[in-house]
């Protein structure tokens, strides 16, 4: 049996890229023999198997063909007599297709190394369109290479464009799509996700709502800018329902995070950006009554972790910043620092111990406006 590197860690360790994960194929094994070997199995008839010390992934070579629609609907053929160039021609990319022995020598049947010095995303064959998914990750690919000066075969674009046509993406699972975006999300040009999806007229099957955000020049670039993923995701859906009154925008992103399971995290900073980016940017201009009731309605007193987040997409936004970041949290700091038992101890309790504490709060805001802070 041979063992290679396979996938994206051989592409990435080409390009100069960290390599995290690991693939590895296996030819001329069978199952029984990897058991033997100690490695544990993924699933029950699934040809691929953990290392039992590094706990990478080993796939048995195999041939695929498609039995059903989406991602899953899939059936394989593993046996020994599987070739590694069988095995990588079912793959998606070219530059995916590669394969390294543990000598560091390339197998690269489908012209991968070629396509990463010219730097193009091409399909391999036909197959290419058996999975929906590929869509998706063409564009993810595009987003993290682009930067690299990377562009997309035309003849893969008039593949995805089919694949978006007929109805094979709508079999994708959301989470499978959301994983795909927060992944692009992360990466050095994660425009280029979006409008590589919109090329091939899979945006408005995918996410029809970020259609106005995607064709608006100015969220692009914004979402260009170095920045959390948090970040951009907020950004962006700023801009899709920008023409929604403030209610409605915050229904709509809700139902945007429902229906496309976005992460709780994603979701809460894009409403708390939403609603308060106005007057993040206006801070200098806010009387005390709207600043103390700024860092109340972010509940800044008792969590801030999302006011770096919050900062960053100010940057991205608004003209100048600097005010804001130094006194808001100089703010929160002092408004802290008010001990409610020093109140109890000049006899204020129950509501009027409470309406002290806003006073004394007020009056704190009052101080950094007069700059006495
Ligand atoms: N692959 C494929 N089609 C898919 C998913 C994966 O052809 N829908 C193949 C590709 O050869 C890919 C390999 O399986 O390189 C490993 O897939 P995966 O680990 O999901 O992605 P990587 O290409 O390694 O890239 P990433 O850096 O994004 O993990």
């Amino acid at each position: 049996m041979q063992t290679y590197l396979v996938g994206g860690a051989v592409r990435d360790s080409l390009l100069g890229y960290p390599v995290y994960d690991r693939d590895w194929v296996v030819v001329g094994a069978t199952p029984e023999q990897m058991l033997q070997q100690g490695f544990r199995p993924v699933g029950k008839d699934f040809p691929v198997f953990i290392h039992p010390d590094s706990g990478e992934e080993y796939a048995l070579a195999r041939t695929e063909r498609k039995s059903g629609k989406g991602y899953a609907g899939f059936c394989y053929f593993a046996s020994p007599d599987v070739t590694l160039e069988e095995d990588l021609i079912r793959r998606d990319l070219t530059i995916n297709a590669m394969a390294m022995d543990d000598e560091g020598n390339i197998t690269d049947p489908y012209n991968g190394l070629r396509d990463l010095q010219q730097k193009v995303l091409r399909h391999i064959s036909p197959a290419f369109s058996e999975d929906p998914l590929r869509v998706l990750r063409v564009a993810r690919f595009q987003a993290r290479y682009a930067n690299l000066g990377f562009t997309i075969a035309p003849q893969t674009v008039r593949l995805m464009q089919q694949l978006a046509q007929g109805d094979e993406l709508e079999h994708l699972t959301a989470e499978r799509v959301w994983q795909e975006f927060q992944r692009a999300l992360g990466e050095d040009s994660p425009e280029q996700f979006l409008v590589t999806l919109m090329q091939a007229n899979a945006l408005v099957k995918l996410f029809p709502e970020l259609i106005p955000a995607v064709n608006d020049p100015h969220t692009l670039t914004a979402i260009s800018q170095p920045a959390d993923p948090r970040v951009r995701f907020a950004i962006l859906l700023r801009s899709a329902f920008a023409k929604s009154p403030s209610e409605q925008r915050n229904q709509n992103i809700r139902t945007f995070c429902d229906e496309h399971r976005t992460p709780n995290a994603y979701r809460d900073l894009a409403l708390q950006f939403c609603s308060h980016l106005d007057q993040l940017c206006n801070y200098p201009q806010l009387d005390a009554i709207q600043r103390l009731e700024l860092i109340r309605n972010l509940d800044l007193l008792r969590r801030d972790e999302h006011l770096k987040l919050l900062f960053q997409g100010c940057s991205v936004i608004c003209n100048e910043t600097q005010s804001v970041e130094q006194q808001l949290p100089q703010l929160i700091e002092s408004l802290r620092q008010i001990n409610p038992k020093a109140l109890m101890d000049q006899g204020f309790k129950g509501k009027a111990l409470g309406e002290a504490i806003y006073r004394t709060q007020l009056a704190i805001c009052q101080q950094q406006i007069d700059g006495v802070l």
